[in-house]
């Protein structure tokens, strides 16, 4: 009987746009956990092969990609500040603004649907969240990249609430988008996701349903809170 539980791991999967970062991050800030935005990465793969010739009439070149997946060195900077976004290295560089652009956008849904691309990506998130004390947010996390997560949440948000919040963040970030092209996007992004043959988005049978739409950020991190204490009191009953 431990009076310390083990720090755990948490899951965090959903359709683009639902708040799964927002969330995550405010949970890891809480529980002085590591948040790891696991589609940040699969954005940085998109934006290496938009530098790098590895686009052909908006189609990604998907040999030559996977060819050049060796050269590709993902890596999450230290934290600027608590709840904020764990920057993300490219080669060395930082590309955290680059990969929010509505291109990578665009294609990151195709560059993910690459087996091999996955294989490497899930490999090293897995590394990432060996000792646990992980919050990882992205489409097969609970499935594919911690199976046996203590915590699995699986979030939802009806489709206009969800192009509202994008449009909205993107325009704070001086980002010119249309909610045109922001709600195609998001409908594109979930078709591509939850259809592909690797590892499609779809909730695990042991996730918690959480749908957002109603909440703010502050109710759905305590109801998420209130599912990591009793996951967390289990651990010492
Ligand atoms: O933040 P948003 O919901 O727009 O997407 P994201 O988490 O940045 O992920 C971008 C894209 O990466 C998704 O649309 C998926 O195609 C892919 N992705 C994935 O396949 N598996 C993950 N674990 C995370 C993201």
């Amino acid at each position: 009987m431990s009076k310390h539980p083990k720090k755990i791991n948490i899951a965090i999967d959903g359709y683009s746009s639902c708040g799964k970062s927002t969330l995550a991050k405010a949970m890891s800030a809480s529980l002085n956990y590591i948040f790891i935005d696991s589609g940040a990465m699969y954005r940085g793969v998109t934006l290496y092969a938009m530098e790098n010739g590895l686009l052909k009439d908006d189609m990604i070149d998907a040999e030559g990609l996977k060819r050049a997946l060796a050269d590709i060195e993902l890596v999450f900077g230290e934290l600027a500040q608590s709840g904020k976004d764990h920057p993300l290295l490219l080669n060395g560089k930082d590309v955290s603004k680059e990969i929010r652009t509505m291109e990578v956008s665009r294609l990151v849904s195709k560059v993910a649907a690459i087996k091999e691309v996955r294989i490497k990506l899930v490999e090293q998130q897995q590394l990432l969240g060996k000792k646990g004390g992980v919050v990882m947010d992205g489409r097969d996390i609970g499935t594919v990249v911690f199976p046996n997560a203590e915590l699995k949440l699986f979030l939802t948000a009806s489709p206009d609430v969800r192009a509202e919040r994008r449009f909205a963040e993107m325009t704070q970030k001086g980002m010119k988008v249309s909610m045109h092209d922001v709600e195609q996007n998001l409908r594109e992004r979930d078709y591509i996701d939850s259809t592909r043959a690797e590892s499609p988005l779809h909730q695990a049978e042991d996730a918690i349903v959480i749908d957002n739409s109603e909440l703010n950020q502050s109710e759905q991190l305590e109801l998420a809170l209130s599912y990591v204490q009793n996951v967390l009191e289990q651990q010492i009953a």
